[in-house]
């Protein structure tokens, strides 16, 4: 009998098969993007089913490596060794082997500030700066093995600060430039690392981020960091701690020009990356050089089709997963010309990524549906506005796209003949999982579509049996090159939460079901995990931020649908005695918890109750807390004074 995950609270009702089985829309791709597509039939699926190890080691060898492996995998589950023995230094892919011929001066990033400021960076010159880079922090003792924070905005440096921690086999542990100084401060410690970088500030919204600022509160608790480098990114106000900041800049002028790569083991950490948990703690998910370099690079190259014109853009932030694997290592791998933008998409006006597109020729677009249903909110008149042909491919990640967006995508921004890739993964997973790939599979509005080749997916029931009625949870049931190889330091928790459920098969937390073509369609998460904009947030860590509040005694977090986010939070509050309820107070816990954990984290609805409905094993019931904040039971309502009433409800959700 399988397990079920320990802290995890019964999986909420997963699917309503019914009614996702309604879309029937199929897409072929267009025979001229198949003619010149990198997979243009089948046989890339056949290959890699017939043997996938070795599907994953052709492709590692088109990457660069001092010392080839000398057994592709070692699968001792839940622990996997990909391409063992080998050695290598990432950076050598990304940029070594670009310097020479006719990528030397290719552009790798045009950048485009919020302000209109904007820099173009080839090949070469990134190779420089990184190199440069790297010898900084070899001068202010960083070693192999040893966490740097990096706390920065989307710009260049961002993507110099991680390749130089890659090119000393340094660690690098990027922190969102949108979280609070206090979850900074908790994924410094949980790391330890030796050092942060930061900027004095950076834009959004014609706005000034203070980064240093922040940095500056979460550093008065971390004692493991010796330096910072600060990136000067305008003319932010900011103080200096003389000894332990020094200006980025300032280093760059004196450092060598040449930094000797350290070459790794295909097994050692290339970095940390913190997710949510289903308890209040982030993860630090952990992901080694060889493996993750190959599912980055090759998941790249045939899903996003890149090829030497393109001009590929990737508008997520760095600080997420999606931009560590599809900004910096899946696209400098395969020496692509990318966009790279600091700001927000309705700054100045609602039509600044299209103006963006337009200006640079843009052929591959990737974001999220939470910005897609925004457009499609702001209205097309904005992207009408602008000439999107040069477009040739489009991409999602992050969240469900539902049918409507998708359409929406595909004909106002595709103007109807560019293939879309729903790419389905995660920060553990490392890089794409489920998606099309744009030459040979037919796509449906609303699903990923197929594993990638070499990638074995199923949906199966609670005890890991293939489900009979197509829905059930998503697992994947073969080792893969870019799975996380643990969470920083706590090997139980990376055991309980993605190997206890069923034995040798990974569990990612997801509701999906399977159609009659083999399509998967995924559900979103089942555990107390919510998806908001693409973005991770566990309840768990609301929670327990909510009850820090000296006015509150209770709070239970659930997630409800949000037309443009996907899912939104709803906070019930139980406050001590005497505590007035006003509006004030709702906005009082909603900065609370925005400057403990982050903007993304806000609640949108608070709504308080003098008790938090229980089962009678002392369960929050959740589901009926649900019902209520989607005015399911009671309609709209921010208190729930009268405990009668939620003993009525409660009794009637007991019964059924
Ligand atoms: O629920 C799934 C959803 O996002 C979760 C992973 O979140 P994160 O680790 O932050 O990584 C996001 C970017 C890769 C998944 O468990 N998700 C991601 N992509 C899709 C998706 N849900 C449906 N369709 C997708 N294409």
């Amino acid at each position: 009998m399988a397990k079920t995950v320990p802290g995890k609270q019964k999986a909420a009702k997963i699917v309503n098969i019914g009614n996702l089985l309604k879309e029937k829309r199929t897409f072929t791709p267009p025979p001229t993007f198949t003619k010149q597509a990198h997979a243009r039939t089948k046989n890339i699926y056949r290959t890699a089913k017939s043997d996938p190890v070795g599907f994953w080691e052709n492709m590692a060898s088109e990457l660069v490596w001092k010392k080839k492996w000398r057994q592709g995998l070692d699968w001792n589950p839940p622990d996997a060794k990909w391409f063992v023995g080998g050695k290598l230094n990432v950076t050598e892919s990304l940029l070594d082997r670009h310097i020479t011929g006719h990528t030397r001066n290719k552009a790798a990033i045009i950048w485009e500030g919020e302000p209109g400021d904007k820099r173009t960076i080839t090949y070469y010159e990134l190779y420089r700066q990184v190199n440069k880079f790297a010898n900084v922090l070899k001068n202010l003792g960083i070693k192999k093995g040893d966490r740097v924070a990096i706390y920065l905005p989307m710009i260049p440096e961002l993507v110099v600060a991680m390749l130089a921690c890659a090119r000393i086999g340094a660690i690098h542990s990027i922190v969102f430039g949108g979280f609070s100084p206090e979850s900074l401060r908790d994924r410094i410690n949980d790391a330890h690392a030796k050092m942060l970088i930061t900027a004095d500030g950076s834009f959004r919204r014609g706005q000034i981020l203070p980064l240093k600022h922040d940095a500056d509160i979460a550093l008065a608790d971390c004692p493991s960091v010796e330096n910072v480098i600060v990136v000067k990114r305008g003319d932010f106000l900011l103080r200096i701690k003389e000894g332990r900041d020094h200006w980025y800049h300032r280093h760059m002028q004196e450092a060598e020009s040449y930094c000797k790569p350290v070459y790794m083991d295909s097994e050692d950490p290339l970095f940390i990356l913190y997710t949510s948990g289903t308890t209040g703690k982030p993860k630090g998910i952990m992901h080694t050089c060889g493996g993750y370099l190959t599912g980055v690079y090759s998941t790249f190259k045939y899903v996003f089709d890149i090829k030497e014109d393109d001009v590929y853009w990737c508008t997520a932030d760095i600080g997420w997963i999606t931009g560590h694997s599809y900004i910096t290592y899946g696209p400098l791998a395969n020496a692509a010309t990318q966009v790279m933008y600091e700001g927000a998409p309705d700054w100045p006006d609602q039509d600044r990524f299209w103006q963006i597109v337009e200006d640079n020729g843009v052929t591959i677009f990737y974001t999220a549906p939470t910005a897609i249903r925004s457009f499609m909110k702001w209205g097309r008149d904005w992207p009408d506005k602008h000439d999107l042909s040069s477009l040739r491919l489009l991409g999602t990640v992050g969240e469900p796209i539902n049918p409507e967006a998708w359409m929406w995508y595909h004909e106002v921004i595709g103007g109807k003949r560019c293939p879309i890739v729903d790419t389905w993964w995660q920060t553990e997973t490392g890089h794409i999982m489920i998606t099309p790939l744009p030459g040979v599979t037919s796509t449906k509005p609303g699903s990923a579509t197929r594993p990638f080749p070499g990638i074995e997916t199923a949906i199966v029931d609670e005890n890991g049996r293939p489900t009979t009625n197509g829905g059930g949870y998503l697992a994947v049931t073969k080792p893969w090159p870019g799975m996380l190889r643990g969470i920083w330091g706590d090997r139980k928790r990376f055991v309980d939460t993605y190997w206890s459920k069923w034995p040798g098969m990974y569990f990612p937390g997801d509701g999906a079901k399977i159609d009659g073509d083999k399509y998967f369609w995924i559900l979103g998460r089942i555990d107390d995990e919510i998806n908001i904009s693409g973005h991770r947030i566990s309840t768990m860590e609301v929670e327990s931020t909510l009850v820090a509040h000296p006015n509150v005694t209770e709070a239970a977090v659930v997630g409800i649908p949000h037309e443009l986010k996907g899912s939104c939070l709803a906070a019930f509050v139980t406050l001590g005695n005497h505590i007035d309820i006003n509006d004030k107070l709702i906005a009082n816990l909603k900065d609370f918890v925005v400057r403990k954990i982050g903007a993304i984290a806000r609640p949108d609805r608070v709504i308080f109750t003098p008790d938090l409905p229980k089962t009678r094993s002392g369960k929050i019931m959740r589901r009926l807390l649900r019902d209520i904040a989607m005015g399911k039971v009671m309609g709209d309502t921010t208190t729930l004074a009268d405990p009668d009433v939620l003993n009525r409800i409660k009794k009637r959700y007991e019964e059924d």
